[in-house]
């Protein structure tokens, strides 16, 4: 038995939503999985952005989400020596689009069917959320779209909505340096100000109001950020200036996607090629190369193929 998964790219936070927004992108990885009952070892096969980096044991994050399924189904037939998982990565690595969402999101996928297919994509999501910890690469890898995701106490996925999917293009930068989200959490602090709350409530507000009325003149404001974003910026060479940069060439609104170091920016389809070439020459300016990228929005979130 053969099966195959196809999971979006996310962008995570959107300035101030921060583990709160999430959106799919049109950027994927494939997942594949063959049940071979008479093999002695697995075969793990990689391809793309992970060919060389990942692991080809049971700490590659796609095997172990498969475990996690088996256990959560008490299914104890498959193991590291009956299965042959092939991986083709297009999302770039600890860059800050949701690879490691992905990777979790493709094995819990793939178990499942191996199970019986008995999980629809809410439970996906409370098992991925459980894997991951928090909900925003992970909601909209399960259901595409732009994604709330409020997570409720017990750590599952809670509440979702879907935002209407803003007509727009996303730009994205993703600087060749990996940058883990375990390293880009523990900086930030464990208490933040008031004042800077406040100002993210503000726009957390600016932000829903632009999605949903389609007044994206809005984002400017409602992407910006006061309690992630300025703890990152030490990690990020030139974070403001390229936020800046893509804004002044003409995005409605720039942010560090996820806990970077990618950044992202939503415009206009007219202004989407001087918006990356204005982000690609400012980064330049600072030494630091960049692969780029012009994405839709995905409104599937992961797919069999
Ligand atoms: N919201 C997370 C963070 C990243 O900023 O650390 C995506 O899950």
């Amino acid at each position: 038995m053969k099966v195959k998964m196809r999971v979006p790219s996310t962008t995570a936070n959107l300035g101030p939503g921060f583990d709160v927004f999430g959106a799919a992108l049109s950027l994927y990885n494939e997942f594949e999985v063959e049940y071979l009952p008479n093999v002695k070892k697995t075969i793990f096969v990689l391809k793309g952005e992970g060919q060389k980096a990942l692991p080809k044991n049971e700490k590659n994050l796609v095997w172990q989400s498969m475990q996690e399924t088996f256990k959560f189904f008490g299914e104890k037939k498959y193991n590291l020596k009956n299965l042959n998982i092939t991986i083709n990565t297009n999302i770039p690595l600890s860059g800050g689009l949701g690879s490691s969402a992905s990777a979790i999101v493709g094995g819990i996928a793939l178990a499942n069917v191996l199970c019986g297919d008995k999980l629809n994509k809410s439970q996906i999501a409370d098992l991925g959320i459980k894997i991951e910890g928090h909900p925003d690469n992970i909601v909209p890898a399960v259901f595409g779209g732009l994604c709330i995701c409020g997570k409720d106490e017990r750590g599952t996925h809670g509440t979702v909505v879907h935002l209407p999917l803003p007509k727009l293009k996303v730009v994205l930068c993703v600087p060749s340096f990996e940058l883990r989200t375990k390293h880009s959490r523990q900086i930030l602090p464990k208490c933040v100000n008031l004042k800077d709350v406040v100002f993210n409530i503000s726009r957390v507000a600016l932000l829903t109001a632009a999605f949903c009325s389609g007044d994206y003149e809005l984002l400017k404001k409602g992407m910006q950020d006061k309690i992630h974003q300025p703890y990152r910026e030490k990690m990020v060479p030139a974070m403001n200036e390229v936020l800046e940069t893509a804004v002044s060439a003409g995005a409605y609104g720039a942010f560090l996607s996820g806990s970077g170091p990618a950044i992202a920016s939503f415009c206009a389809k007219k202004d989407a090629v001087n918006i990356q070439k204005a982000m690609i020459k400012k980064w330049k300016k600072e030494s630091v190369s960049v692969k780029s990228y012009i994405l839709n929005f995905d409104a599937k979130g992961v797919v069999r193929m």
